[in-house]
């Protein structure tokens, strides 16, 4: 578990410029400064040092944005667009975001400190295929017609929600970004978005890119700022008709409460407790695999990450092993560095969280076949770690650790384990391994869990719904069903 020396003074020209000048708010078509003049310093995690400042929104800055916005959609061209035309706009955004995608790539990394090898596979192309698939829907929002006793003729429309104000997190600061923005603007919504304060990079790269391909003014609005600050004054904003949150469950419940004065619409996308259950059947060395992925990929910062490592008893050793090998021959370094395989976790709360569950698992009895600790001194590393002995109510099995640290418990039985695996407050996802097509099915439709993944994990598609069953969430992103999300469904009704 090799730890490369973080390479800061070898920022690409790119990012050296990019990060050059304080970043501004985008507000009304506009790049200004906060209404306070103030700014907020952005780390690098690979190092601890500050890579730039940026604009710090506040209360008058998101009530500016929530103007514009509301203008932009009550009256601005956007409204009178065709849907072919709003359609047209996201195409051409992630065609710029296609030119422009190492530059992404190089900002979401060197952010968030995930390896560019990965942000130039994943988060990137990723992102860019959810925009056009939101691009395809916007021309495919469609009304039915009913047929009601009487002389009528009645019909629905389903209309954009108004006013969306979206709050995100640092883990897929880019992905996040084009999930919330793809379907409130394919429904024809207005947007006030704020990235999360550790990753504000790639988001203003894209109101950049936003502006470069002629969105009407007011259509997108960026805040960037702190939680409690600008987040929460969006959260309870009355001229905001719905609010889109991802992040922990316990924001999430202060998103609810705070909504509660103008009874915006509330979705949230919140945490995870994963089980990723293997059974002795399964094809062993591809879920050794995948286990080690589902909790070590982005420095496991995923909400569905597969944190509760389920093992048939038989084959419990060899799997926790075969993860710990795996955990043991990753190169841990900054996101930069092209060999870098696992990053630093993106900031120095992040940090003292996982190495605090870490330590009262181990504290409480458990043991740590890889990892276990802090890596270096300097950025906010830390080994990829495999914990046995774990029990049910240890701290390190019910709450999420969003750190690459697996606890791994043995089982005997296929009746146990769905009791076993739903006994958590989540419901995001779910991992199954094994070669029996009825176990597979069984078990899938037992998981209490918003999407279950059998034979692979963390596979996604901007088709496919997503979304938490229980404190995991409300609502889902993606798929068709995203858009219910961003429309308001009305029905007319009209005597012949
Ligand atoms: P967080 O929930 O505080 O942050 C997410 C977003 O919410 C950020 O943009 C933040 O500025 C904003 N926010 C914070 N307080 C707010 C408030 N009072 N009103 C409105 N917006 C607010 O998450 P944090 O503190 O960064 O991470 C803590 C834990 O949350 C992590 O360890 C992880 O367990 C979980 N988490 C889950 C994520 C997911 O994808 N489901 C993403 C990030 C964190
Ligand atoms: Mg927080």
């Amino acid at each position: 578990m090799a730890l490369l020396e973080p390479q800061v003074s070898a920022l690409p020209p790119f990012a050296q410029k990019f990060v050059s000048q304080s970043k501004q708010l985008f507000i009304d078509g506009k790049f200004v400064d906060a209404v306070s003049g103030k700014t907020f310093p952005v780390f690098n995690p690979a190092t601890g040092d500050v890579l730039v400042h940026v604009a710090e929104g506040d209360v008058a800055d998101v009530d500016l944005a929530v103007k514009a916005a509301r203008r932009a959609f009550e009256s601005g061209p956007w409204r009178s667009m065709s849907p072919s035309e709003r359609s047209r706009l996201l195409y051409k955004l992630a065609d710029k975001m296609e030119e422009h995608a190492e530059e992404l790539a190089t900002l979401e990394s060197l952010d968030n400190g995930k390896p560019i090898s990965v942000a130039r596979v994943a988060d990137v192309p990723m992102s860019i295929d959810n925009l056009r698939y939101m691009a395809g829907w916007a021309t495919k929002i469609t009304g039915e017609t009913y047929t009601i006793p009487g002389d009528f003729h009645s019909y629905s429309r389903r209309e954009p929600i108004g006013v969306v104000g979206q709050i995100i997190p640092w883990n897929f600061p880019l992905l996040m970004f084009i999930w919330k923005i793809g379907p409130a603007l394919a429904a024809g919504c207005t947007i006030v978005m704020k990235p999360a304060e550790q990753t504000p990079l790639s988001a203003t790269l894209m109101a950049e890119l936003i502006a470069e391909v002629g969105f009407p003014a007011g259509v997108f609005n960026l805040i960037q700022g702190y939680g409690e600050t600008t987040g929460a004054r969006i959260a309870a904003h009355p001229d905001i008709d719905k609010v889109a949150f991802t992040g922990s469950t316990e924001v999430g419940k202060m998103i609810v409460k705070a909504a509660t004065g103008n009874l915006k619409k509330v979705t949230l996308e919140l945490g995870g407790k994963s089980p990723n259950i293997i059974f002795a059947d399964a094809d062993i060395d591809a879920a050794i695999a995948g286990a080690a992925g589902a909790i070590f990929f982005n420095s496991g910062q995923v909400c569905t990450a597969g944190s509760r490592l389920f093992v048939e008893r038989s084959v419990f050793d060899r799997v926790t092993q075969g993860v710990a090998a795996a955990a043991k021959a990753m190169t841990v370094g900054a996101g930069l560095d092209q060999r870098t395989e696992i990053g630093p976790l993106v900031s120095d709360e992040q940090l003292n969280r996982v190495t605090g569950y870490i330590d009262s698992g181990i504290s409480e009895g458990a043991r740590a076949l890889s990892g276990g600790v802090r890596k270096g001194d300097k950025g906010y590393f830390v080994e990829p770690t495999v914990l046995v002995d774990t029990k049910p109510d240890m701290k390190i099995m019910r709450e999420e650790i969003f750190g690459p640290v697996v606890a791994a418990t043995p089982f005997d039985s296929a009746d146990d384990i769905l009791k076993t695996a739903n006994d958590t407050v989540y419901g995001l996802a779910a991992g199954v391994w094994t070669t029996n097509v009825s176990k597979a099915h069984t078990i899938a439709a037992g998981l209490r869990a918003g999407t279950v993944w059998v034979n692979t994990y963390n596979t996604f598609d901007p088709s496919l719904p997503f979304g938490g069953f229980r404190q995991s969430g409300w609502g889902r992103e993606n798929g068709k069903n995203v858009l219910d999300c961003y429309t308001e469904t009305k029905s007319v009704v009209i005597k012949l």
